[in-house]
């Protein structure tokens, strides 16, 4: 089956009018929330500022990344049965995953909607698109349970979700019996060994022809000993023994993009719930701005084993998507060798779910930050950064970051 009747010539592209909207009605809706990106889009296709065009293979898909300013070579892919189209998704039918440090975008083979999630002001907005035929593009806005059984009912915990399913050659998610109760998947971020990530993902690339859980089927014996199958497609660079790759945006699913997800997912469920909670309760405690700071710093990343081989067109386009130095630098350079980046502070202290931190909020995290880089106060928690670490993104910061130097 087909994602989508091949009715058109696969060059037939419909672009939609502004004026289809124009009687829509959404425009008169009253103020938009410019935190939420979906929000922002739909106002300007209301407004007949952009359309968003439809083409047979991906339906709105590619326009929707576009205007959105998503990457495609962020794809990633998932084959567990483990969100909300489990039916449609499984190891033929991988479930596609793109991102920006704004916006997650899921689509998946055969379905009527896309998946769109983002953090904003009052907590994550959920959307679908619809997206089976050329029209008005549709969003719907989902609260309460729709998506929050899964991501969190107050739009807060757990968020963005990046987890590790050991999952049979179906796609199913098998228990993992030696823990009790048992567990159908784990969380994974940049402190998970890497010999732990990605079961129920296809993973592209290889870390240093080690094991991870990616690409593979998996059983337990009663001894609760698992079983791996397909064991050699760890260091797979290619997926077209697996399925149908023509039917997706990139023949890949990148182990750095990968990497860059799980460190970003979890950056952002810390920094959401961090700017919503200190705004709804005035207060952000030092333990909290503790957290905060030994994730943006990658104090707890797991070591890696060796060198990291993925698509360097990937990995060129992120590196130049944030600001650099005089001398280069920048906080999104990756190192690949022995941790992810090269500069071990989170890029994404220059995204918006960081800039949107009450001031209050924003002020102490800067102070104890530029404390830590100062080489003051180091606590055991924050030994593992070099002296040339913190020296090298203090003069990141100082050049790059206006609002941080203003701060002291
Ligand atoms: C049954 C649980 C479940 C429900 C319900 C659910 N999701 Fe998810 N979603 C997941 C899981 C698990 C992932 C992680 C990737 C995977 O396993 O497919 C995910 C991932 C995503 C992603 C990619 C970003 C990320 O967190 O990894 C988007 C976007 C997304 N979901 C949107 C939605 C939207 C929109 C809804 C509601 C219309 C929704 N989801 C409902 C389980 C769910």
């Amino acid at each position: 089956m087909r994602f989508l009747p091949r009715l058109f010539a696969s060059s037939f592209l419909v672009l939609l009018t502004a004026g289809a909207f124009a009687q829509d009605g959404k425009a008169a809706r009253g103020a938009i929330d410019r935190s939420d990106p979906i929000a922002v889009l739909e106002d300007r296709i209301v407004n007949g500022r952009t359309s968003l065009g439809f083409e047979p293979d991906h339906g709105f898909l590619k326009a929707l990344l576009q205007q959105l300013d998503v990457d495609p070579r962020t794809q990633i892919l998932v084959f567990s049965k483990t969100s909300l189209q489990d039916k449609l998704i499984g190891p033929q039918t991988p479930r596609a995953i793109y991102f920006n440090d704004r916006v997650a975008v899921g689509a998946v083979q055969n379905s009527t909607v896309l998946e769109i999630m983002a953090p904003a002001r009052n907590g994550y907005v959920f959307y679908t698109l619809q997206n089976e035929s050329a029209g008005s593009p549709r969003f719907t806005k989902h609260e309460g349970a729709d998506c929050g059984r899964c991501h969190g009912a107050d739009a807060l915990e757990p968020g963005l979700i990046v987890a590790s399913t050991p999952v049979a050659r179906d796609g199913t998610p098998v228990f993992i019996p030696r823990d009790r109760p048992p567990r159908l998947f784990e969380f994974t971020d940049h402190t998970t060994p890497v010999a732990d990530r990605w079961g129920g993902w296809y993973v592209t690339g290889s870390h240093a022809g080690q094991p991870h859980l990616g690409n593979g089927a998996f059983t337990y014996d009663e001894a609760g000993v698992r079983h791996v199958h397909n064991a050699d497609a760890f260091g797979a660079a290619t997926l077209a023994g697996y399925f149908d790759v023509s039917r997706y945006l990139e023949p890949t699913s990148d182990i750095v993009a990968l990497m860059v997800f799980e460190h970003q997912a979890r950056m952002t469920n810390m920094l959401l719930s961090a700017g919503v909670m200190a705004t709804r309760t005035k207060h952000l405690s030092a333990a909290a701005v503790e957290d905060l700071l030994a994730y943006m710093l990658f104090t707890d990343e797991a070591p890696l084993q060796g060198t990291v081989t993925g698509d360097k067109a990937f990995q060129a386009a992120f590196a130049s998507a944030g600001p650099r130095d005089t001398a280069k630098r920048a906080l999104r350079d990756f190192d690949l060798n022995t941790r992810l980046f090269k500069y071990p502070l989170s890029y994404m202290i220059y995204s918006p779910v960081f800039a949107a931190l009450p001031p209050f909020a924003k002020q102490a995290v800067y102070a104890r930050l530029l404390e830590i880089l100062e080489g003051q106060g180091v606590t055991p928690r924050f030994a593992r950064l070099s002296a040339e670490d913190r020296r090298n993104i203090l003069e990141i910061l100082q050049a790059t970051k206006p609002d941080f130097t203003a701060a002291h």
